[in-house]
């Protein structure tokens, strides 16, 4: 691990990839082949959104499915917003990497004949939700990727990344700061943002605390383009109590027959969609909502799923965490912010619009996901698109850059004044009320006056050091609260009360936001 305070300059072939959830490990370990990669994150290894993913990993590995199906239930859940090319990647290749994943000795879970235990969540025409440890996927995937990486990669933990230092138009490192204040410059080939989403900017949330979309921040302001924005996933079932959410009850509980249930024992879902209880998450999550609006509590009735505390024992820690009685059969739930679909836009291979710089995972876009995001099919797109980027940096060859005289403190803070800007709380609390599940244009527009008081359009070479982070997390609010103004419609999990149908008009269309830099004028990153 980097513990010296100090700033470094990193050597020619370095690639630098900011995350540590399983889009950053996997593109890591693949590189490591090749280069020398350093793994930044601004916590510890264990903060990231992985790790707490219960219900597990999407795969086309049993005879009577195909890959032609998992497509098909994918853009079907996406609403055909996805890009088709992106989605068979994921399921094609992602049938190949799960079985040389369960060959490489990964734990998955096994049914009493040995065979691979495959698992059903809404939308899936077929079982093929491959988990490990019952409900604990993402926290055995990321264990077993944390034992590779840290013997083959070099590991800089509670920096946060608050600047992309450009070159002209070209991405050549970043600027961090740590816990005390003390801010560096680092220098490579290649950035690869694995930052994760930003479920964190909103109060009920299945998210890390973390995930505050400043991946999405930082490519904004270093001129990347980003697209799909206003597509935030809602997870229909958190556990919910005394008013607070106590984390994710995965959808394979209604997979194994969990019904959504009024404390009178009505189900919810009866006559609004064909699927009931799996039907498309924004389908269910919405119903809830309104169900929950109207002050009736909803529940899943867990009665009918025989040894649910063998079968889900990370949800059973979770009951008892919130003193909810499950020998009762009904876990009281209310929907939350789960995952973003769009992001900082990319190719096949992780490429940005930007020179040097790559996305993947959550915060990327590569269309996989059109409007809303299949379950389980994103540990999916980690593992896929994870060593897509991690193949195409491989090639590139080493460059001979300068050497340069990087400061400790950026020097330039001398000549920033301190601005003002709100507490982390009440960005949560805006966004929660007027960007989150219904949304309507005057709510929206609330949203954005507020976001727009803190200059989100000024350079971010112009914000202190200290305030950057925050500064970004306002820039993703901003552009999420932004996009979603610009589609008068409703799609996938984009909800408009005042356009409550899809719209023929914005059938295939993206919104794609970007910030013009004049790069002959901008200096970033620090003195370089
Ligand atoms: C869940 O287990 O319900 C979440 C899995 C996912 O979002 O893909």
């Amino acid at each position: 691990m980097f513990r010296g305070r100090g700033a470094r300059t990193i050597e020619k072939d370095c690639v630098l990839i900011i995350g540590s959830g399983i889009a950053a490990c996997t593109a890591a370990l693949q590189l490591a082949k090749d280069k020398r990669v350093l793994l930044i994150t601004k916590g510890e290894l264990t903060d990231n959104n992985t790790i707490r993913a219960q219900g597990g990993i999407a795969a086309v590995v049993d005879q009577r499915d195909s890959w032609e199906l998992h497509v098909q239930d994918t853009i079907k859940a996406g609403y055909n917003l996805n890009n088709e090319e992106a989605v068979e990647l994921l399921v094609k290749k992602g049938s190949s990497y799960i079985q040389k994943l369960a060959q490489e000795g990964f734990p998955f879970d096994y049914d009493a004949n040995q065979v691979l235990s495959l698992g059903k969540e809404g939308a899936h025409s077929r079982r093929r939700i491959l988990h490990a440890g019952g409900d604990a996927t993402g926290k055995a995937i990321i264990t077993f990727l944390h034992q590779q990486i840290s013997t083959a990669i070099e590991i800089i933990t509670n920096r946060t990344v608050i600047e992309l230092i450009m070159e002209g138009n070209r991405c050549i490192g970043v600027q961090v700061i740590d816990e005390e204040g003390v801010v560096s410059n680092l220098y490579a080939d290649s950035v690869v943002l694995a930052t994760g989403g930003c479920g964190a900017l909103f109060d009920v949330t299945s998210n890390h605390p973390a995930m505050l979309g400043e991946g999405i921040g930082l490519a904004y302001q270093a001129g990347a383009i980003l697209t799909d924005l206003e597509f935030i996933q809602f997870h229909p079932t958190l556990l919910w109590k005394d008013n607070q959410s106590f984390g994710l009850i995965s959808e394979a509980v209604r997979g194994e027959g969990a019904r959504l249930v009024t404390g009178n024992g009505d189900f919810i879902m009866e006559n609004v969609h064909p699927l009931l209880d799996l039907a498309p998450r924004d389908v269910v999550a919405r119903t809830i909502q309104t169900v929950r609006n109207k002050g009736t509590a909803v529940y899943l009735d867990i009665s009918q799923i025989k040894d649910f505390r063998m079968r889900f024992p990370s949800i059973t820690t979770l009951c008892e965490e919130a003193n909810v009685n499950i020998s009762k059969g009904l876990l009281p739930v209310s929907p939350g912010v789960h995952f973003a679909m769009g992001g900082v836009q990319t190719d096949k291979y992780g490429r940005t619009s930007v020179a040097g710089l790559y996305a993947v995972g959550e915060v990327a876009c590569t269309g996989a996901h059109g409007a809303n995001r299949l379950a389980s099919n994103s540990l999916l797109e980690g593992l896929v698109y994870g060593q897509q980027v991690a193949r195409h940096i491989s090639k590139l060859p080493n460059k001979q850059q300068n050497n340069r005289k990087v400061d400790e403190t950026s020097s330039r803070d001398l000549h920033c004044s301190k601005i003002s800007l709100p507490e982390q709380a009440e960005i949560k609390k805006i966004m929660t009320e007027y960007a989150g599940i219904q949304r309507d244009y005057q709510g929206l527009q609330v949203a954005k006056n507020w976001l727009e008081n803190f200059c989100v359009h000024k350079p971010i070479a112009s914000v202190p050091s200290t305030q950057k982070a925050l500064f970004n997390q306002l820039t993703a609010s901003w552009l999420l609260v932004t996009s979603a103004l610009a589609r008068n419609e409703s799609r996938g999990s984009h909800y408009r009360m005042d356009f409550p149908e899809n719209r023929e008009s914005w059938e295939n269309k993206h919104i794609e936001r970007y910030k013009e830099i004049d790069w002959q004028q901008a200096i970033t990153g620090g003195e370089l």
